[in-house]
Formats: C-alpha cells, sequence, structure tokens
C-alpha cells in the first residue's frame, strides 16, 4: 500500500470520530491519508486529530491554501488512487449525484478520475428516504462503490439502518479498490482457510488447532493485490474479511463441495485450511450418554480435496508436518500433482498454528527448495502470492 493515496473526504455525521480510526488503520497500512472535512464535520471532530494522525495537513476550505502553488481541490482530485468519502451523510451523497460543487469536498468528488467509495452515515429515516435512495441508485450506476450502511443501534437512540459500517469493513472495500491494477488483477483466486469440524454428534465434533489467520492472511493479501478472492473458510477466530466472497463451511465435506463449486472459474488454487483427514463414520443423531468404560467412535477417512480437484491452472498446497517435513511434504507435492507446496514445522512453539508468525519451507515441482526466514502471516502471504504469480505466468504460457 505505500505511495498509494487516498484522500478522505468526512462529512458532518455523528459518525465522524470513526473516521479518526479508520485514516489511523489507513495510515499504519502504509497509505498517505488526505482529509478533507465539510464545515459540518469541523463541528464533531477536531481537525487536528487527523492532523496528528496521518501526518498530512487537513483541508477545510477550497480558499485556504496549504500549497500556494496549487489549487487545492484539483491537486486532491489527482493525487488520489481512491477518493473514500466516510461518513457520508445524505447531504453529501445527494450533491455528488446532482455534481454539485459548493466545498471541497464535493468539488474533490466531481473533479477526481479515481474510484469513490461512500460509506454512508445517518438516521433510519434519511436513509429510506426515496430521495436518498434515488441518489444512490444513481451513483452506484455511475460506477461508485458503497460500503454500509449497516442496521443497529443509532447516535438517535433508535435502531435501524444507517449505522456507519464497521471500520474493517471499509478497509477491506478500500484495499480491494487500492489492489486493482496490482499484479494479481483479474486472476481468480480460491482460498481456503481455518479447521473443519466433523461432528461426532449434535453438540461434539472432532476438530483441530487452526486458526485460520493464514489463510485470511492470504486472501487479503491477493485482495489488495488485485485479485478477485474467493475464501472458503471453515471456523476461524478470525473476522469475516470484506471485498471478497466468503463461503462459510463447518465440515470436511462442506469444504470439498464448495471448493469444487468454485475451481472451474479458479485461475488458482490455494488450500490453506486444514481439511480433518478422517471424520465419524456414523455421527449420532443424538447427543451421546455418559457411560462406564471407554467409547470408540469408528473414522473414516475423508476426500483428499487437492488430490480430487485437478481442474485449476495452478494448485498449491500446504503441509503441516511434525517430522521428517521435507519428505513428507515432497511426496505430498507429486502425489497430488501439486505447483507449490508450503511445508510448516509444527513441532516449533515460535510458528505455526495460532501464531502471528510463520516460517516455511517452499518446495515446487522443479524440486526447488527455498526456506524464509520468520516473518509475520502477511509478509508470508506476500511471499506465497510471489511465486503464484509467477506460476500463473508460466500456465499462461503453456
Ligand atoms: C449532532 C449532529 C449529528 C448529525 N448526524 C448526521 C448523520 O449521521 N448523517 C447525516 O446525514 N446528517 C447528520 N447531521 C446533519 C448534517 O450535519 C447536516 O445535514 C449538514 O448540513 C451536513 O453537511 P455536510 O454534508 O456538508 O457535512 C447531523 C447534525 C448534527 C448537528
Amino acid at each position: 500500500m505505500h505511495e498509494r493515496h487516498v484522500v478522505l473526504g468526512v462529512s458532518g455525521s455523528i459518525a465522524a470520530y470513526k473516521a479518526v480510526d479508520l485514516a489511523s488503520k489507513l495510515t499504519q497500512a502504509g497509505v498517505a491519508v488526505h482529509v478533507v472535512m465539510t464545515e459540518a464535520a469541523t463541528k464533531l471532530v477536531g481537525e487536528a486529530s487527523f492532523r496528528a494522525i496521518t501526518g498530512y495537513p487537513v483541508s477545510t476550505s477550497m480558499f485556504e491554501l496549504t500549497n500556494p502553488h496549487s489549487i487545492e481541490h484539483i491537486s486532491l482530485s489527482e493525487i488520489a488512487d481512491l477518493f473514500l468519502i466516510a461518513p457520508a451523510t445524505a447531504n453529501v451523497i445527494a450533491k455528488v449525484a446532482v455534481g454539485l460543487a459548493d466545498d471541497l469536498l464535493t468539488c474533490t468528488a466531481l473533479a477526481t478520475r479515481a474510484p469513490i467509495l461512500i460509506a454512508p452515515a445517518m438516521h433510519t429515516a434519511m436513509w429510506e428516504n426515496a430521495a436518498t435512495q434515488a441518489n444512490v441508485k444513481t451513483l452506484r450506476e455511475r460506477g461508485v462503490g458503497f460500503v454500509g450502511p449497516d442496521e443497529g443501534r443509532l447516535a438517535s437512540g433508535g435502531y435501524g439502518a444507517g449505522r456507519f459500517a464497521p471500520v474493517p469493513d471499509i478497509l477491506g472495500e478500500a484495499h480491494k479498490l487500492l489492489g486493482a491494477n496490482g499484479d494479481l488483477a483479474s486472476k481468480k483466486l480460491v482460498i481456503t482457510a481455518g479447521g473443519t469440524r466433523e461432528a461426532i454428534d449434535p453438540v461434539r465434533f472432532l476438530g483441530n488447532r487452526s486458526t485460520g489467520k493464514m489463510g485470511v492472511a492470504l486472501a487479503k493479501a491477493a485482495r489488495d493485490r488485485g485479485a478477485d478472492v474467493t475464501l472458503i473458510s471453515g471456523p476461524t477466530d478470525r473476522s469475516t474479511p470484506t471485498g471478497m466472497n466468503v463461503i462459510p463451511i463447518t465440515s470436511a465435506d462442506d469444504m470439498l463441495r464448495a471448493v469444487q463449486d468454485a475451481s472451474p472459474e479458479a485461475d488458482a488454487l490455494i488450500m490453506a485450511a486444514a481439511v480433518a483427514d478422517y471424520a465419524p463414520a456414523k455421527p449420532s443423531p443424538e447427543k451421546l450418554k455418559k457411560e462406564d468404560g471407554p467409547l470408540s467412535i469408528d473414522l473414516e477417512r475423508t476426500i483428499d480435496i487437492l488430490d480430487s480437484v485437478r481442474n485449476v491452472p495452478v494448485r498449491v498446497g500446504f503441509a503441516a508436518e511434525s517430522q521428517d517435513l521435507l519428505e513428507n511434504a515432497a511426496q505430498k507435492l507429486d502425489a497430488k500433482g501439486l505447483d507449490l507446496i508450503v511445508a510448516n514445522d509444527i513441532s516449533r512453539p515460535d510458528i505455526g498454528f495460532a501464531s502471528d508468525h510463520n516460517a516455511c519451507t517452499l518446495i515446487d515441482r522443479s524440486g526447488s527448495i527455498e526456506n524464509t526466514p520468520i516473518l509475520s502471516k502477511r509478509e508470508v502471504a506476500n511471499h506465497i502470492l510471489d511465486r503464484v504469480v509467477g506460476l500463473l505466468d508460466r500456465a499462461a504460457a503453456k
């Protein structure tokens, strides 16, 4: 996200204070955030907060130039890789829809050629008003993106539609738009994450320690590089990422069917999920009663997903091994005809499951072996995706 510029338009909604968090998260992601506030917004949240968090001057007026050599609304509109209006009042949405340009925010909206993303926030009656709905429809038809609003408790004390979308949702959509021209643009990636749960009875299951961190990191990194991502995810402790198609599943069988459905369209399949190898052969329809003595449960093999889904140009597997890492991973690569395998040594407590970090060994079909240092899962994800980009190029050249 470095060298990417977001112009963040903040208008006079009670949710304006949440835009400070949004500006902070974008800044932390390496984005240069240039805040433009309407006059009403300055009455609800201080411009000093945005200035301190973003490190850039905050623009509030067309006639107070921070750079004497430029015309503010033109320079902002040109610098923007994305114009994000968050929160957007009913008033600002109406003005942008009809092309009014009577302040710096709306002038910039009219002048920019960057994609525009709007996160509305208002009272339910204002949101549901036919005028607002018609304005939103007009803007959507012109290619303007919307995120939210959500339903929930409103500042007025009521409950309904109009609540500012959660900041992670807005970030997801913003990252997707910022990455639209990345090296995975127009590629369809199917990524799996998390562990599966195999029912023993209606309340118990066989599971594993996968948290979904690696798969979700891969999905977000791929989205931010322009990929059209389908994330097929078992239960994880991650919040559901946005800016992608997320398909929640529970069991290995669910995951198999979801991957089979998604694979005909996919350019690459990355199986980062920890899929059960065995499942109870006959899950009990009733809760099992506690009895004296041991309990045995018959397990049967689940269908190996990577082995059975071969109709994708690039297929990447993960091997979590506690012994003979390289031999086992290489054997898996061979047996399943994979293009790349990412081997993780799960005997190390500092990396792997549940950790925010990972170090892995990448083995490809040519037999080349690459060891990564300990990196954040995001960095590992980007490293794997660098290899996927190369594999996609090679597959396209065949
Ligand atoms: C405390 C307060 C909260 C407001 N919250 C909202 C809001 O959430 N959404 C909205 O559309 N208007 C809200 N308004 C009304 C707008 O501030 C008003 O329409 C204003 O003209 C918007 O100006 P702007 O769109 O240029 O920022 C609020 C007004 C006040 C005084």
